[in-house]
């Protein structure tokens, strides 16, 4: 028998051979005895990995919201499935309940049909944390639209690269939203967007802040009229396994996003069954995970993971240090949660403050605690499990990515022992490798490499959006037959894996992926700016910040340095958004470059991390004597 929930290490070891001796009867089994299909597969997986060609469940017929939702009504309708909690604390938590969320899903399902949007399409959602944005979702799940949500802290120009890219016909907005003390005005930041997205005929606006905004005549449409006149009997879209369910951007190490592509069947399985596992779920559990559904954290562990598997989960539209640095812990108390899903930068922020913020609470209803997006250092963890877990909640620290969409390397609570630092064992299903730089397998225990998987898993990405040999290049060719992370690991000796951080030119800042191709891309279109560098550097509570290195036009103008790297700051704000902001500017007359012209972002690495020792051969450079001029005037 194949469990759908793992109990003890022993099952997890036997589980997870059979999964890797027999991959295709092992997911056979999780998916034909936890989900609801139209038809079955003819075949479980079907792969080519030298032409990164992945399908899951072959021919299979299937709708994620009836997954999701209907499966549900007969004995959960009346559970909650979605608490709201807003942004002020004053403003009363909602409780949405299946039966509710089910009524609401058919209702926007409509009206997008109503709109004229078919199965196929890509609609963009540009929405803050409320609960329309899951609605609005799971509504193009229900009709076979394909969602793009874009995270609502991107500029206008971020969107509109993002919408034109897949060509979405449709935006879905709000008049504003609330984050601590500020209003956003993200209907402004779409109207800027518009201006250059011929593709899109349609804005549907949400009202949240009651704002006064711009509603343009024969696009612009508030959504609430439509849903009221809209009737709440939907049909669901019969969607083949391989459909796309979605499109959300990354940044990869060259300039434009890349469009990860999660089709249907695949993730489904993947998403619930890593859910179910990893946060140990069972009936009743109240599951909180603080990210934004405009990530993949979100997308998985907010809305699909738990909804598959009948569960209730919170969207909190705020943020951890309004009304002040309490409020996480206010929360968990208040709706009895029992797993709490976070970042590592959020925990060092919140670990930076007083202690009594979190301790005038009872965390007693908690089970398992969680980090995710980032490596999480000793000293976090350790806070993490005293003051948060009260060394009795597991912290699961699971590592993945937006290209895996679930959970790959995680402990199970009350399942794997935990370590520090550690992400430990892979799921079942999961076989990773480390390489080394001759693209040799490094076998055995207490060893490095570049991270790689070798067999691929329901919940992989299938391609980049209109790019496919883009997605075979990144990460299906520098290890030939595997799939490469763009991570480094460690192995311990008892086989424990723990991620040491990106070997590319991706920065993980506050657990956001940034390429640095496109932050220096923004530099580069300052009228003053000639060439720019940018790294990754320590920093206590972001994990990493960046440190640009600047070379100027010979113009001679712009002399206040101070002003130009506040209209530096501003011109990447305007491109990609504040969280792509640098810490450190420094103007400097050359780059390190080798002989063919490439920067050698290594040397700049050590300089902004302060490590002067051993910068590694220099004496292939171009410029060996700009490396000591850098170094003088580090800021
Ligand atoms: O470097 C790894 C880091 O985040 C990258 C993926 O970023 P993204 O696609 O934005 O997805 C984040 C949420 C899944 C990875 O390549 N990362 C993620 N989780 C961990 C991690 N690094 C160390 N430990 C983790 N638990």
């Amino acid at each position: 028998m194949t469990r759908y929930k793992i109990n003890n290490l022993e099952e997890y070891f036997k589980d997870y051979k059979k999964s890797v001796r027999e991959p295709k009867k092992f997911w056979d089994k999780i998916a034909s005895e936890n989900f609801t299909w139209y038809q079955e597969w003819e075949k479980v997986v079907d792969f080519n990995m030298a032409e990164a060609d992945i399908k899951w469940f072959v021919n299979a017929k299937v709708n994620m919201t009836k997954n999701c939702i209907d499966r549900h009504l007969a004995k959960k309708g009346d559970k909650t499935a979605i608490i709201f909690e807003p942004n002020d604390p004053s403003e009363e938590a909602l409780h949405i309940s299946y039966t509710e969320l089910h009524e609401r899903v058919c209702k926007m399902a409509n009206v997008l049909r109503e709109q004229g949007v078919q199965k196929g399409d890509r609609v963009c959602i540009y929405l803050p944390m409320i609960p329309e944005l899951a609605i609005t979702t799971l509504a193009c799940a229900r009709i076979g639209a394909v969602h793009s949500v874009v995270f609502a802290g991107f500029s206008a120009s971020a969107v509109a690269a993002r919408i034109n890219d897949s060509d979405c016909k449709m935006i879905i907005t709000s008049d504003g939203g609330y984050r601590g003390n500020k209003t956003i005005d993200l209907k402004g930041i779409i109207d800027e967007a518009l201006a250059d997205t011929p593709c899109v005929t349609a804005v549907l606006v949400v009202k949240r802040t009651n704002s006064a905004v711009n509603m343009q005549e024969g696009r612009d449409q508030w959504l609430q009229p439509l849903l009221d006149a809209a009737s709440d009997n939907n049909t669901a879209e019969i969607m083949d396994a391989e459909d796309p369910l979605f499109i959300l951007y990354t940044s990869g190490s060259t300039g434009k996003p890349k469009g990860m592509v999660h089709t249907t069947a695949g993730y489904m399985v993947y998403a619930a069954y890593t859910f179910k596992n990893v946060f140990s779920y069972e009936d009743n559990d109240i599951f909180w995970c603080t990210a934004d559904i405009g990530w993949i954290t979100g997308h998985s562990y907010i809305l699909y993971g738990p909804l598959l598997n009948g569960a209730t989960t919170v969207i909190f539209e705020g943020v951890p240090s309004y009304p002040d640095y309490s409020r996480f812990w206010e929360v968990i108390v208040k709706h009895k949660v029992t797993q709490f899903y976070t970042a590592p930068t959020a925990i060092r922020a919140l670990a930076k403050e007083s202690l009594d913020y979190v301790q005038k609470y009872q965390l007693d209803t908690l089970k398992v605690i969680g980090s995710v997006g980032e490596p999480i250092n000793e000293e976090a963890w350790h806070w993490y499990n005293d003051h948060v877990g009260n060394k009795r909640c597991p912290i699961v620290d699971t590592w993945w990515q937006t290209e895996t969409g679930g959970i790959l390397i995680s402990p199970l609570p009350f399942v794997t022992p935990t370590k520090p630092t550690y992400a430990t064992l892979p799921l079942p299903g999961i076989q990773p490798v480390l390489m080394d730089e001759k693209r040799n397998e490094i076998e055995g225990n207490q060893v490095v490499g570049s991270l790689c998987i070798k067999f691929p898993w329901p919940g992989i990405a299938r391609t980049i959006w209109g790019d496919h040999e883009r997605y075979k290049e990144t990460y299906f060719s520098a290890f030939p037959g595997k799939y490469f992370t763009g991570d480094g690991a460690l192995r311990d000796e008892v086989g424990y894996y723990r991620i040491t951080g990106r070997v590319d030119d991706v920065v993980i800042v506050s657990g956001h992926n940034l390429g640095t191709a496109p932050i220096e891309d923004a530099i580069n279109e300052h009228p003053a700016v000639a060439e720019s560098a940018i790294v990754g550097f320590p920093h206590d509570i972001k994990g990493n910040a960046l440190y640009g290195f600047v070379i100027l036009k010979e113009t001679g103008e712009y002399r206040d340095r101070e002003n130009l790297s506040k209209e530096i700051n501003q011109q990447i704000s305007n491109q990609i958004g504040p969280i792509a902001k640098l810490d450190k500017i420094q103007f400097v007359s050359g780059l390190p470059k080798t002989r063919s012209g490439k920067i050698m972002r290594r040397i700049l690495r050590k300089i902004a991390e302060g490590d002067y020792s051993n910068f590694g051969d220099t004496s292939t450079l171009l410029n060996p004597e700009i490396v000591e001029e850098i170094k003088n005037g580090k800021v």
